[in-house]
């Protein structure tokens, strides 16, 4: 008798997965731990993380909750002393007014944005996005089944969303506007005025204004802004923030949400089905952080205005490379166009994946931003790093 041949089914993934990539600055980490696992010494520039450690009051915090076996499930959207935090040193630095019933807190900014543009935007939806855009907002509105409408900025004026610009974008089909300042790549800040007459946009035509608000407090103008202080329009706000950026705890993973009691409903339902609370040690730790001292978060914006100055100073000087100057965050984003064509080089994500195979220089391709010609530099490293990665770029370059 012959055996029955056996038959693996194909792999049949959904079709919502395949709408998605996989995040574009992973693929660049991925790639720079390869190299390095070879032994080859990488300046790193292209991790979009604190070179910080975690503040000492913070980590004491999230001991002493093992200690005190913190250690069982909590409410789902966060414990009421985290909720009550949060909206504290939300009140306290922005003079908003949310209640507990209007936060969430998440896994994480980026888990906060997920769900909240998973109960807010359904298929055929549009939802406006500014350009360059952090990578995860368009496959995470794809998700969702929405659709990206792109806002074109021009780098001559440094990137900056107006109003203006946002408004010539609405149809009847627009779900929401997506704001990030500061924003990641670009570093740009949009004016309270502006942000002002996006929010006032949204409320009047009844749009949803999601402002991710993860570098708020890495604003490097004279005047720090949420649009949690604009009380008239919160009927139709969700701001986005985290504690990754503003106190160094990028693997800790503690975001949140302020947004209309429903939409927190929802989003707390949904995370119910998913990863139900934060780590409860993070939690206790979070409140450390929100109701502690603030003078770390200041001492380290201002070591990254010192090294923002360094660092577009060292690309400014590198013939050939142009930079417009961040405002916030801590990400320079050089337009390289002109070394595209010279060398072989055929677009700027070949060129970041020549500085990195050749020059050992990690940086991220614009692409991944929706941009065609730029590289992004994070400078969130020491002084010291930097030197070494702009030399190494500039050699390279000037080899072209
Ligand atoms: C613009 C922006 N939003 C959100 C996040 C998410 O940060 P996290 O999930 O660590 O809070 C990031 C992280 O890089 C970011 O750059």
């Amino acid at each position: 008798m012959t055996p029955a041949t056996e038959v693996t089914p194909p792999l049949t993934l959904t079709e919502r997965i395949s709408r998605i990539e996989p995040s574009a600055t992973m693929a660049v980490v991925a790639e720079a731990d390869k190299l390095r696992q070879q032994g080859i010494d990488i300046v790193d520039l292209g991790a979009g993380e604190p070179h910080f450690t975690t503040p000492q009051h913070v980590k004491e915090a999230a001991i002493a909750a093992i200690h005190n076996n913190f250690s069982r499930y909590t409410a789902v959207g966060g414990t009421p002393e985290l909720r009550d935090a949060i909206v504290r040193r939300h009140a306290t630095d922005f003079q908003s007014d949310y209640g507990r019933e209007e936060v969430v807190a998440s896994v994480g900014g980026k888990h906060a944005l997920f769900n909240a543009i998973q109960v807010l935007v359904d298929h055929g939806d549009e939802v406006i996005l500014p350009v360059p855009y952090w990578v995860s907002f368009k496959d995470i509105v794809r998700y969702a089944g929405g659709n990206c409408v792109l806002l074109h900025t021009d780098e001559s004026r440094g990137f900056r969303v107006t109003a203006a610009m946002t408004e010539r974008l609405v149809t009847s089909r627009t779900k929401m506007i997506i704001l990030n300042s500061p924003s990641n790549p670009s570093g740009a800040v949009m004016s309270p005025q502006d942000l002002r007459a996006v929010a006032q946009l949204a409320a009047e035509r009844g749009i949803w204004l999601l402002s991710d608000e993860c570098y708020v407090y890495l604003n490097y103008t004279a005047e720090r802004f949420s649009v949690g202080s604009l009380r008239e329009y919160r009927e139709r706000m969700v701001i986005v923030g985290s504690l990754s950026k503003t106190y160094a705890m990028t693997g800790w993973r503690l975001g949140y949400a302020l947004a209309p009691a429903a939409v927190v409903a929802a989003m707390q339902k949904l995370q119910s089905q998913s990863t139900s609370n934060p780590t409860s040690i993070v939690q206790k730790a979070a409140v450390a952080a929100l109701n502690g001292p603030q003078q770390c978060v200041e001492d380290m914006r201002l070591e990254y205005i010192r090294l923002r100055d360094h660092v577009v100073n060292g690309l400014r000087s590198i013939p050939g490379v142009q930079c417009t100057l961040p405002e916030g965050a801590f990400y320079a984003y050089p337009n390289v166009s002109a070394f595209i064509g010279r060398g072989n080089v055929k677009s700027a994500s070949d060129l970041a994946g020549r500085l990195l195979r050749e020059a050992h220089v990690a940086t991220v391709p614009g692409p991944g931003f929706g941009t065609q010609d730029h590289i992004r530099v994070s400078y969130a490293t020491s002084e010291r790093e930097l030197d070494r990665g702009l030399e190494r770029m500039r050699r390279f370059l000037g080899s072209l």
